[in-house]
């Protein structure tokens, strides 16, 4: 079906690029290894100039990092590893200087073990208020089984025994993670309240919005029924997938109220409507369809969600072409933009992923990268799914790396991986820290430029060393150039607020037309199939994925034209 232009008032988060910056990995100014706040501040030119309209940035606040930072020991703070509350400052007004927008990380489904309030709960013991805030229960039988069998995301249950005050083993609390990220009890008004005023605190800093941390867990079912499901957090690939597991910590009814009452509280800060001043929700909700999807970003909820079906979509004409028609179906079923995201910190790297036999079974970095991914193919693919994804209307999300054309670092040696999940499991789950190592700035300096130090968190492969920054910066083809044009022409024809019309140019081939009402429109062609595509007659070349051969598009390339 034809989808319809947006008018060109929308606001900004109806089609904004936004890239996620990875605070760990990004920049490291200080040289301790790990990435910090100044450090992002120091490459945000980079950020205007590649053309991106926001950031994301992971979570940076105090947390004791059991889990990268998703452990938030105090919402009010920066971790002194990231810097201190005025670099957060500086970072939030020289974005704003550069014309970029920035949106935060929220975790509002657990804190840390570490966090004031669940240290409270632990010294006031059973049936106190402090225990009220989490899930706290009883074991089974003689208590020492648990509530119920739950298993946590990161593998084992999701449930620990604690020892009370006077030194007995005694009630048991939930964590859908880790043991050290205890789930909060949104059924008590005090966490409600706690997270309205936490997201003021960040308002009045300036933040331009906040992505929402497994959005779809924050209420359980309230008897905690057993459940005999596997409760996966992402799963891509064919066959099962997290969709197919939707248990009774998931998705349940209560949670949209709570962004009901959030949304409310970003409107007030723009009391006269002016859509440049719009604050935005974004949900990171797996599940099972886009219509469950789609119903966070109802008019009085959030603005929008990840669109995970996308990025689960396997390399194949009719799966991509189906996604994509589906994703603008439900979003218009409900107005909302549609958003686009094909890497992130919980997932394989595209240009790896991409580069597995399509049919595998795919790893969401929960899971272990086998077979060996084709590096060139990976890359071909990723930077032709790229290029479809930011000709399609609405918002798309960036990952910090992607546009290096960064693969995944699939021989990380065990003793350095950080992810709860592989040590959960014993190593049976690798984990998803091949997605997060360091960003290559300078293929000749230490660390790659990552930092003046030579050590990163996560060591570097040798092979980011051609990846890096300068060594693409101004080269023609390089994968840089190639985002950095898909930006600017983005931007030059408006193509996140077009109407999109489908073309038929044959069975392995994905065509549409994005259009204005007014301007030129732009023809988007990917080439799936082993046979190369002519071009239409009439058309010139806006920006290709790779090169094209004799004229015609090449197998697993996608280009623009006008
Ligand atoms: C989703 C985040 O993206 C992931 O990195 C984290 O481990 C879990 N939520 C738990 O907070």
């Amino acid at each position: 079906m034809t989808h319809n232009p947006l008018p060109h008032e929308a606001p900004w988060w109806r089609h904004a690029v936004i890239y996620q910056v990875y605070p760990r990995s990004f920049a490291d100014q200080d040289g301790d290894g790990v990435g910090d706040l100044p450090g992002i501040t120091s490459r945000l030119p980079y950020l205007a100039e590649l053309g991106v309209d926001a950031i994301w940035i992971s979570p940076f606040y105090r947390s004791p990092m059991a889990d990268a930072g998703y452990d938030v020991a105090d919402y009010r703070d920066i971790d002194p590893l990231f810097g201190d509350l005025s670099d957060a400052d500086a970072l939030i007004a020289r974005a704003h200087e550069l014309g970029v927008r920035v949106v935060i990380d929220l975790v509002p489904n657990h804190t840390s073990d570490q966090h004031a309030w669940f240290q409270a709960a632990l010294a006031a013991g059973p049936g106190s208020p402090e225990r009220e805030r989490y899930v706290f229960r009883p074991g089974r039988g003689d208590g020492t089984e648990p509530p119920n069998n739950w298993e946590s995301v990161f593998g084992g249950g999701a449930w620990t025994r604690v020892t009370e005050p006077d030194g007995t083993p005694g009630q048991w609390y939930l964590h859908l993670f880790d043991d050290t990220q205890p789930d909060l009890n949104w059924d008590n008004p005090e966490v409600v309240e706690e997270f309205q005023d936490v997201l003021r605190f960040w308002l009045d800093r300036g933040v331009d919005g906040f992505r929402v941390d497994v959005a779809h867990a924050l209420i359980k079912d309230p008897e905690l029924p057993d459940w005999h499901g596997r409760a996966v957090m992402a799963n891509g690939g064919d066959g099962e997938t997290a969709h197919t597991h939707l248990g009774p910590m998931w998705d349940q009814e209560g949670v949209h109220e709570i962004y009901r009452g959030w949304r409310r509280l970003l409107d007030s800060y723009n009391p006269t409507g002016d859509p440049a001043q719009d604050r935005i929700l974004c949900a990171e909700a797996w599940l099972p369809t886009q219509e469950r999807t789609m119903r966070y970003t109802r008019a009085d909820e959030m603005h929008q969600a990840f669109n995970f079906h996308f990025l689960q979509s396997p390399w194949r004409v009719d799966d991509v072409t189906e996604v994509v028609e589906a994703s603008l179906v439900a979003a218009e079923a409900v107005g909302a933009p549609t958003t686009w995201v094909l890497s992130n910190h919980d997932v394989v790297r595209h240009a790896s992923r991409l580069g597995l036999p399509v049919g595998t079974p795919r790893p969401n970095g929960i899971g272990a990268l086998e077979p060996q991914p084709n590096a060139v193919l990976g890359l071909r693919r990723a930077r032709a799914a790229t290029t479809l994804m930011l000709a399609l209307p609405g918002s798309a999300y960036l990952y910090n790396g992607e546009e290096l054309g960064l693969p995944e670092h699939t021989a990380l040696p065990d003793a350095v991986r950080q992810d709860p999940a592989f040590h959960r499991t014993a190593g049976e789950e690798t984990g998803r820290d091949g997605c997060r190592v360091p960003m290559p700035w300078t293929a000749a300096a230490p660390s790659f430029g990552f930092g003046p130090g030579k050590e990163s968190w996560l060591p570097q492969p040798d092979l980011y060393g051609v990846f890096a920054v300068d060594r693409q910066q101004g080269v023609d083809g390089s994968t840089l150039e190639l985002y950095r044009t898909l930006l600017r022409v983005r931007r030059q024809h408006d193509l996140g607020v077009g109407g999109l019309e489908w073309l038929d140019l044959g069975p392995e081939v994905l065509a549409f037309r994005n259009a204005r009402g007014d301007g030129t429109p732009v023809t988007v062609i990917t080439n799936f199939g082993e046979e190369p595509v002519a071009l239409p007659e009439g058309t010139s070349v806006l920006v290709c994925s790779g090169r094209l051969h004799e004229g015609m598009l090449g197998q697993d390339t996608t280009v623009w034209l006008s």
